[in-house]
């Protein structure tokens, strides 16, 4: 049985553990916090998964590692340069990171050309996209073993040619994010409405089809050419800034709109993995069938 050492048990680091798992990986997860157990009990119960605190042990002889910590190139540093000293020369060290570019997540790691980008969308285990994000020194083997084994946990791969900061996903997430905020901020909408407005449109044509094959057919027969220079054309307004300073008013807004705390979390969770699950299958996306909820 293959094994994969899982580095962090927060909201991505589990869901990989339980990818990884229901694929018939053996899983270790490696992870300081003092609730280890109730994290297995909660999320990970019966499936082959150990965890514990100790990352150089979890590493020892695995056969790749997916690095889920926290998102600070200090500790991303720590724990890649434990990694590189505690796997073998041919073990992916793929990070999960969010934006932090490969290159300086291996800047001085002896295992530089072992070091790749893995970054999921949450929750890993039913978000069909993985970004593989080669920094300048990631070897072209890398690339193609972490291609593989996400083709083998019936994600969807795609490489980037080059390292950009926040990569392709969280680039149009931030630019999308802060408009959000901005019409919040401006009084134009309320948050529960603008996610139901993005839910009813953009949200429902881009689980179908791209920005620009979106594009490609808004133009008619004529196609996206028709498109730009007719209705894109009177699309001159400035689009304007979030004010960063007014942000709280934001943040209580969607709490307001949401709730915090353990009991909101897994009920919205539920509800977001329902509909989600419901999508894959019509939408052409697989997932492991060993894949089962949480809460059933
Ligand atoms: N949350 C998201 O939506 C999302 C999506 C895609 C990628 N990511 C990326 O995944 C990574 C994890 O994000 P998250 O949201 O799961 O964070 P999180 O805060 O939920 O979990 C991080 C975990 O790392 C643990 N940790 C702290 N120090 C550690 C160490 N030295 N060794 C091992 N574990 C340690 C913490 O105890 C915690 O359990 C980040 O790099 C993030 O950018 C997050």
């Amino acid at each position: 049985m293959a094994v994969v050492t899982i580095v962090g048990a927060g909201v991505i680091g589990v869901s990989w553990a339980r990818l990884f798992a229901a694929a018939g990986w053996e899983v270790r997860i490696s992870d300081p916090r003092p609730d280890l157990k109730h994290v297995a009990d909660q999320y990970l119960s019966g499936l082959p998964v150990t965890l514990g605190p100790d990352l150089a042990l979890a590493a020892d002889g695995v056969d790749f590692v997916q690095e889920a910590g926290p998102e600070r190139i200090k500790i991303k540093e720590q724990m890649f340069a434990t990694l590189a000293a505690h796997t073998g020369d041919d073990v992916v060290l793929a990070s999960s990171s969010s934006s932090l570019l490969p290159s300086a997540i291996a800047d001085g790691n002896p295992a530089a050309d072992r070091i790749v980008i893995g970054h999921p969308f949450n929750p890993p285990e039913l978000m069909p996209l993985v970004e593989v994000v080669p920094g300048p020194r990631t070897s072209a083997r890398t690339v193609e073993r972490a291609v593989e084994v996400y083709r083998a946990l019936d994600k969807l791969p795609i490489r980037l040619k080059r390292e950009i900061p926040g990569f392709v996903g969280n680039r149009l997430q931030k630019v999308f994010n802060d408009q959000c905020t901005y019409l919040v901020q401006q009084g134009v909408i309320d948050v529960a409405d603008l996610d139901d407005l993005v839910r009813a449109s953009l949200g429902l044509r881009y689980a179908t089809i791209g920005p620009f094959q979106s594009g490609s057919l808004g133009g008619g027969p004529a196609g996206m050419r028709h498109l730009v220079t007719h209705v894109g054309s009177q699309m001159t307004f400035e689009i304007g800034e979030p004010d960063p300073a007014r942000m709280n008013d934001v943040l209580e807004a969607v709490e307001s709109a949401y709730g915090t705390g353990e009991s909101a979390y897994e009920r919205l969770v539920a509800l977001r993995d329902v509909r989600t699950r419901a999508a894959l299958g019509p939408l052409g996306w697989q997932q492991p069938s060993a894949l089962q909820d949480p809460q059933e």
